[in-house]
């Protein structure tokens, strides 16, 4: 399937359907009056949004008064991303920018957006991964000698300290960084926790009162923008300009070849290493539940490294060659993305598929429905990292599987994430096998990415 073929039609345009042969989709089943569908979504969001397909390719929900359409094919997933006619807007990105700042590019549209990717696309463009290798390989065997033989880990802190210390070493680059990574990884954890808490449940005024929780959620909240003013203003008085993201954003011009303004410049570092750090950090902490529950996967990746690596301390240059090893990560992803939920806005009256969408429509889709779906995946519920093999590669549906999304919202990350990932997989897959303890909860906990409860493992030497 091309992209051409799941192009969304404009009512109007050669080929598309007429806007009189549009239907509306259909209101998908089990609503209850007054609430609609929002009590079984916010009861089992993943097994709501799974369910939907059976209701139809695109389908409308009822949450209390709103009417929101939810996408569930993924043909009409990549038609969504990728058509000017949907914009990042409503109420989960209105959440976000009143925590975390109104100019970052994670949520800026048009003009904007455009010219803040063009600043930050050279730093995670393909060729500029190698010089993140040093950082990254230094980091990966970090956390493995951190680990004592038998003694348990906390996989939630530590995946966190690990992700936070690769995006921030490699991207505002700095020797300062190093205490700096460790203030933000916990901030970061207090804050998403509490980020999540205030979407889903909106109390408003509540969340302003001084119980220990939202006393918690300001302190680290405070934290986090401080710290970015303290490393953009250290870079300033450093005098120093390495070839880094930090450098881009502080040397960026506005469209009228202006400085771009401070407000800017803060909540651009703050739009980065948020969604940098609680991703990876996620998908780390999976990575370690595969290893754990698949003991003979993480035995073939220790061979892998081995063979691969011939013994030595595995670097940025075997991460090519570790085929296995990026399967896993890759199945890993498809089974439990990080990212679970993406939402757009119609800005005018268009389609999807052959039903009409109103100007003005939010918009949800899910990439754990789509990448779990069995009309996509053979023995769709399997941890089975060899379907990722060319061969077999090929029978998945074109966007079934695209966990950084597509189009021009497509996380500017993927080869900075996936060279991690793999690296991280196979430095502590060489060294170490794992088994859960008492008290781990390897279940599914749902915020804005999806993580385990509260994985405990113990780290046994091979
Ligand atoms: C956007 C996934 C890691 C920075 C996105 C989007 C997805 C995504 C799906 C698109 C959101 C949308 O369509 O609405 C992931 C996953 C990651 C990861 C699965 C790791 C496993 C990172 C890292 C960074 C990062 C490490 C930075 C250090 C961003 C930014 C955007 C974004 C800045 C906004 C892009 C824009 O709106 O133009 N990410 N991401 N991500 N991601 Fe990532």
């Amino acid at each position: 399937m091309t992209v051409e073929s799941v192009k969304p039609h404009t009512p109007g345009t050669p080929g598309a359907p007429a806007a009189s042969a549009l239907r509306e989709p259909p209101l998908a089943g089990g609503a209850v009056p007054v609430l609609g569908h929002g009590l079984r979504l916010v009861r089992d969001p993943l097994a709501f949004m799974s369910g939907l397909r059976e209701h139809g390719d695109v389908v409308r929900l009822r949450l209390g008064p709103k009417t929101v359409y939810a996408v569930t094919t993924p043909a009409l997933t990549g038609a969504l991303a990728l058509s000017p006619d949907f914009k990042i807007d409503g109420p989960l990105w209105e959440s976000l920018e009143g925590l975390l700042g109104k100019e970052g590019v994670a949520t800026a549209n048009g003009p904007r957006h455009r010219r803040q990717r063009r600043t930050i696309q050279p730093a995670f463009r393909l060729d500029a991964i190698p010089g993140y290798g040093p950082v990254m390989e230094e980091e990966a065997h970090a956390l493995t000698e951190r680990w004592r033989p038998g003694e348990t880990i906390d996989c939630t802190s530590e995946s966190f300290r690990v992700a936070v210390r690769i995006a921030a070493r490699c991207l505002l680059r700095g020797d300062y960084m190093d205490e700096r990574a460790e203030r933000l990884s916990v901030d970061l954890a207090t804050v998403f926790r509490g980020m999540y808490r205030r979407m889903v449940i909106p109390l408003g005024p509540l969340y302003r009162l001084p119980f220990p929780a939202n006393r918690e959620f300001n302190r680290a909240l405070a934290d986090l923008h401080l710290l970015v003013d303290e490393i953009v203003a250290e870079r300033r008085a450093s005098g120093q300009k390495p070839n880094d993201l930090l450098t881009a954003l502080l040397e960026a011009k506005d469209d009228n070849g202006d400085p771009i303004g401070e407000q800017e410049i803060h909540d651009q570092v703050v739009a980065i290493l948020t969604p940098g750090s609680e991703t990876v950090a996620s998908t780390i902490m999976w990575l370690l539940q595969v290893l754990a529950e698949h003991p003979e996967h993480a035995e073939k990746v220790r061979t892998e490294v081995e063979s691969v690596t011939g013994g030595r301390p595995v670097g940025f240059e075997h991460v090519r060659s570790l085929t296995h090893t990026n399967n896993v990560v890759v199945e890993a992803m498809r089974l439990r993305p990080a990212v679970w939920i993406l939402t757009r806005r119609a800005v005018t009256d268009t389609s999807l598929g052959d039903y009409r969408i109103p100007a003005g429509a939010d918009i949800v889709y899910s990439p754990y429905a789509i990448q779990r779906d069995g009309r996509s995946y053979a023995r769709h519920l399997d941890f089975d990292p060899d379907r990722w093999l060319p061969e077999r590669a090929k029978e998945v549906p074109k966007y079934a599987m695209s966990p950084f999304s597509v189009g021009n919202r497509k996380c500017p990350s993927d080869h900075f994430s996936m060279t991690q990932l793999s690296l991280i997989t196979a430095a502590i897959s060489a060294k170490y096998r794992f088994e859960q303890v008492g008290g781990s909860d390897d279940t599914t906990r749902v915020g804005i990415t999806l993580r385990p409860q509260n994985l405990l493992l113990r780290a046994m030497p091979w």
